[in-house]
């Protein structure tokens, strides 16, 4: 029977290094790490996301500012938004939440963040050092960096001679991870939509890494004994057995089924999700530091 991957509590031991890491740059320096988080428009989800940003940035010690723009917002009343942030010394930190009305080139509002705030880790400066293997002055997308984190508390840090698949190819998690996992020395596949023989691909696979998006499509057949699978997907479908119009949340794993299989699997809610906050404020953290010239701590 798989471990159960208890992502609630090491996203806790990262805040709390985050707390006290925090503490000490401002007891030395006098620098305050500070985060910015834009939001344009009233997408419920996204509210949601960004005040518990916000929430955890000030338990976190951090000077924490929350942008909510109207959803006619212009593109170029965004750019300058950012501009100001970038310029603004107090912050050290920018996510412009996604996704953003259609009539904004996303795209454009990204590239536009300075890639020395660029907390979220997708300004193609950002993307580029990641490639090629710059981790130390990259930012790495929050999610993936968490997924990596749980995988690094099950099998360390050295995936030398693991064969990693990785469902899903999105900027924000398939080709990060990708890119991760290859850094830590792993032999990494990207598997999608298009590809052929999937679960027999999965089977391959030491390190398990599901991003697509479709609830519970993993099952037990398509995994390998032992194997350690991390479930990115957060899906929302109906659950009658609750009562009536009940919904419940559940990841692209089916994990009843997969539990007794796998060696490790993250659950989902407890797994990803909260890692990726957690990464974010890492980030900020890190971000702060390396503008005070001084070294950050490591996750
Ligand atoms: N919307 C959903 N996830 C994310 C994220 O990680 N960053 C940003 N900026 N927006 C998101």
């Amino acid at each position: 029977m798989a471990v159960t991957i208890d992502g609630k509590q090491i996203a806790e031991d990262v805040v709390s290094k985050v707390k006290a890491s925090a503490a000490e740059l401002i007891e030395v320096t006098g620098i305050t790490p500070g985060i910015a988080v834009v939001i344009v428009g009233e997408d419920p989800a996204s509210q949601v996301y960004v005040a518990s940003k916000g929430r955890k940035a000030r338990e976190c010690g951090f000077h924490s500012v929350q942008h909510t723009l109207p959803e006619q917002t212009s593109e170029d009343e965004l750019v300058k938004l950012v501009e100001t942030l970038n310029a603004d010394p107090a912050i050290h930190g920018i996510l412009v939440q996604l996704p953003l009305p259609k009539h904004i080139d996303s795209g454009r509002i990204i590239q536009t963040i300075s890639p020395d705030k660029d907390v979220d880790g997708f300004h193609f400066i950002n993307v580029g050092k990641l490639g090629t293997g710059e981790l130390e002055t990259a930012f790495v997308p929050c999610t993936p960096e968490g997924s990596m984190l749980l995988i690094d508390r099950i099998l360390g840090r050295d995936l030398s001679g693991l064969n990693a698949v990785v469902v899903g190819r999105s900027n924000i998690v398939g080709k990060p991870m990708f890119n991760l996992l290859l850094a830590h020395n792993a032999t990494v596949t990207i598997a999608h939509s298009k590809t052929k023989d999937l679960p027999g691909l999965c089977r391959n696979a030491d390190i398990l890494v599901a991003a697509v998006g479709r609830p519970q499509m993993i099952k037990a057949d398509w995994v390998k004994p032992g194997a350690t699978v991390i479930d990115v997907g957060i899906n929302r479908i109906p659950a009658p057995e609750r009562g009536e119009g009940k919904t419940r949340l559940v990841g692209d794993v089916d994990f009843a089924d997969v539990a007794p299989v796998a060696g490790a699997l993250t659950p989902v809610p407890g797994g990803v999700g909260p890692m990726t906050i957690a990464m974010l404020m890492a980030n900020t953290l890190v971000a702060a530091h390396r503008s005070a010239g001084k070294t950050p701590p490591r996750f």
